[in-house]
């Protein structure tokens, strides 16, 4: 009920007066973020409910969707706007009128610090509370470092700011973060109800600033120490997290307003850091590659029934993922025998899941009830996607696209899970070349966020909106590519594993490689991740190749000697390094040095030593460069989505954003000027790519191409 008396505010927050209660409702959308406009409006709001004197109460409340998603991580990086948010909540938290937060949806970041600054809260059952600031290089910077603690205490207040995690309804009142859970899922209406129940009781203004969960010093000490003991192992380079630790070390030490001065020292030391620049570009990045031209213009054909022809690593990971998604799967084996380990591939991960509690055995037998196989293809004549994950041969790929062509009902989406042969050949085994795609997922494919989705020359829109809302339904990070050998990511890998492949032959030792990337942020390192998937894989691959490889190019034969010998990595107990007795953790093998030392000999190298800079240098100069030719040749629609992929399908250090942006903060005319340095050595491989030469000239970074509205190239 809107009365004469309503403060005007602007139109992204509506305030309401029900009786002696404010409503105010914030409708920023799509999340509600805290922008400037609704950060003076929620300011003019309390100063108005504040001087009326017919107002007791204010309720906040968020329109759509969710209570608020945070901060507008737009405005990180731009001048300051008054009012901060900080003082936004303070004032909340200030109030002599009754505040309460009613959230649901996403109650996260600067949103859930607001709801913190309120006097009581209540959450419906859909809210997510969360302070994910973590994730962005950020740590909570209106007040969250400060008041969560005093609220819940400082234990589980770091493991929810260290880890970002988003906590539900329960676990919130559970932990403190809430005083009640409503019902139903209209914020507005269980607000008002229990404001005034809190009004019919006196409930009093009760400020978190005030709150006693820090009392015992002693305990809480404990708990930051143990926090900073396991955050100084477990975050590896991050900047923001140990940030966390001292701004709860504050909340300890120092009186409240101390606290906050000392918290937002903190978050601008954060905020300047190019770690959250890198992460907050992965943050933007990760929600455009999630569009693409066709998603705007088709709409996704209907999925309801999906086959997969093929049980191994690829296939069977492939149906868990579906089959988590909650779809019906069939799946299609050459023998009863192949048919049957592709079932027990799909069963042992839900059996795993069982072993471990995650799942009860009843939950796993219905899932597994959606599983149905077969060795004959028309089991697949009604599904409404196939999914192929063969053997990578063109020959066996094209036999099973006739099949399919031969036995699935018109309309059906056909998609391989090829790894780098052609698309476009692929789909002219078929009459409807206008279906075919490729969905390249990555191993393990129920785990794995990446998947690359392949637009074939006649790939009709459809299909590419089809593949872009399954990725959804999956919870995959989807990247569009073209079609080229590797796509993006596989063929950018092929190149900067040479040039670490030369590296080594040059001097350096797989040992010392692995180190010096892993100490530039990666997980693990290439040649540890070579033994991890299999040196058979890229053996068979440069096979294929080649018969197409220019003669004159530098080829460095040492993973294929160590092949020839068997020497595939962890699966056969040996590759660059030595597994003894199944190890996870390899150790250096004399015997793969020595053939690296024939090697050396046999290409007539005299070995030199490499600082790990170097080496990553190099590493990351082949990168970006080919990352450049991917662009260039249009096979990756923008740098952003040669970034999204290299980060969730190859170990990428998410904090730096991906390689182009990477190269942006090093500077393009740095990476290009190292490139034509190599190039003294190695003129064929270190060939500057056309794209990075002309932004060089032009004064441009990658960023330039990412909004494709400023583009200039
Ligand atoms: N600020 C600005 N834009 C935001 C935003 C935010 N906090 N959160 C989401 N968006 C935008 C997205 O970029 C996307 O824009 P687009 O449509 O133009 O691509 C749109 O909102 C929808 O986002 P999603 O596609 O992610 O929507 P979902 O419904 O899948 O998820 C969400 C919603 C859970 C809120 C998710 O967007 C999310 O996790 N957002 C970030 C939450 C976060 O990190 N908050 C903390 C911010 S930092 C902070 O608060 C600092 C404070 O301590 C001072
Ligand atoms: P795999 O060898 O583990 O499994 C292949 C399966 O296909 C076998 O079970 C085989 O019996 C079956 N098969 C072969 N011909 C068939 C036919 N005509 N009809 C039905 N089934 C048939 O191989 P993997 O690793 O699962 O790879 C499959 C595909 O996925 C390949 O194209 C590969 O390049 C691709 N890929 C592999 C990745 C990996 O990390 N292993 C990652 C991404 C893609």
């Amino acid at each position: 009920m809107n009365s004469a008396a309503d403060p005007q505010l602007i139109p992204q927050l509506i305030a309401q007066r029900h009786d002696d209660i404010l409503l105010v409702t914030i409708n920023n959308p799509p999340v509600n973020a805290l922008g400037v406009d609704v950060r003076r409006g929620l300011l003019d709001a309390i100063d108005a409910a504040e001087r009326d004197p017919a107002v007791a109460a204010v309720l906040l409340v968020g329109a759509g969707r969710n209570f608020i998603g945070g901060a507008d991580i737009r405005e990180f990086g731009l001048p300051p706007q008054e009012p901060r948010l900080p003082d936004v909540c303070d004032r909340i938290e200030a109030s002599s009128k009754l505040v309460v937060a009613a959230v649901h949806g996403a109650t996260l970041g600067g949103g859930l610090e607001m709801a913190l600054a309120a006097h009581y809260r209540l959450a419906l059952p859909s809210a997510k509370l969360g302070l994910p600031e973590v994730h962005l290089g950020l740590l909570p910077g209106a007040g969250g470092t400060q008041r969560t603690p005093r609220l819940i205490g400082a234990g589980t207040a770091l493991e929810l700011m260290l880890s970002g995690r988003h906590v539900d309804a329960a676990e919130a009142l559970a932990l403190g973060l809430v005083d009640r859970v409503g019902t139903g899922e209209d914020a507005a209406a269980a607000g008002l109800a229990w404001v005034r129940e809190l009004l019919a009781e006196g409930a009093p203004v009760r400020r978190t600033r005030d709150a006693g969960a820090l009392a015992d010093r002693a305990a809480q000490q404990g708990a930051i120490d143990a926090a900073r003991a396991t955050t100084a192992k477990k975050a590896r380079g991050l900047f923001s997290p140990l940030k966390i630790v001292d701004a709860v070390q504050a909340a300890l030490d120092l009186p409240f307003e101390a606290g906050m001065v000392r918290e937002r020292e903190l978050f601008v030391e954060c905020l300047d850091s190019p770690q959250r620049a890198g992460l907050v570009h992965a943050f933007f990045a990760e929600r455009e590659t999630a569009k693409s031209p066709e998603t705007a213009a088709a709409r996704p054909r209907p999925i309801a029934k999906v086959g997969v022809v093929g049980g191994g690593t690829m296939g069977a990971g492939i149906a868990v993922a579906l089959l988590d998604a909650g779809l019906p799967v069939t799946m299609i084996e050459r023998d009863d025998a192949a048919l049957a380990r592709g079932r027990a591939n799909v069963a042992k991960v839900y059996d795993s899941h069982v072993a471990k509690g995650r799942l009860t055995a009843a939950a796993c037998e219905a899932v597994l009830a959606r599983w149905s196989g077969s060795t004959a293809y028309d089991a697949l004549a009604d599904a409404d996607l196939v999914i192929e994950a063969v053997f990578e041969e063109m020959a066996v790929k094209e036999a099973v696209f006739a099949e399919l062509d031969r036995v699935c009902k018109r309309g059906a989406v056909l998609a391989t899970n090829t790894s780098y042969l052609d698309i476009d050949r692929i789909a002219a085994a078929t009459s409807r070349p206008q279906d075919v795609i490729g969905l390249h997922f990555f191993s393990p494919a129920n785990i794995m966020k990446l998947l690359e989705i392949v637009v074939a020359a006649k790939t009709a829109p459809d299909v590419v909106a089809t593949a872009f809302a399954l990725a959804r339904s999956l919870r995959k990070t989807p990247v569009r590519a073209g079609v080229c050998d590797g796509f993006i990511g596989n063929r950018m890998l092929a190149v900067y594993r040479q040039a670490a492949d030369h590296v080594m032959e040059d001097g350096a030792s797989p040992q010392q490689i692995d180190r010096a990337i892993r100490a530039f942020g990666y997980p693990i390192g290439p040649y540890e991740m070579a033994d991890l998937a299999g040196n058979d894989i890229g053996w068979a691959t440069r096979k294929r190749r080649a018969p197409t490889r220019d003669p004159r190019a530098r080829y460095v034969q040492i993973a294929d000697r160590l092949c020839e010998r068997g020497w595939f990595g962890q699966k056969t107990g040996r590759g660059f390094y030595l597994y003894p007795d199944g190890a996870r953790t390899g150790t250096p093998d004399p015997e793969v040095q020595a053939v690296i030392d024939a090697e050396r000999v046999r290409a007539g190298v005299t070995p030199r030593s490499f600082t790990d800079e170097e080496i990553v240098r190099r590493y990351l100069a082949a990168m970006v460069n080919e990352g450049a030719n991917v662009v260039h040749e249009k096979i990756a629609l923008r740098p952003l989505d040669v970034d999204v992929t290299l980060v969730h399908g190859y170990g990428f250090p998410r904090h730096l954003g991906g390689p182009m942006k990477y190269a942006d903060t090093v500077g393009l005319p740095n990476i290009l000027a190292d490139i034509r340095a190599f190039a003294q050595e190695d003129p064929l491989f270190w060939r500057p790519s056309p794209l990075l030469v002309e932004l060089v000239e032009r004064g441009h970074d990658f960023e330039s191409l990412n909004h494709p509205e400023t583009q200039t190239i």
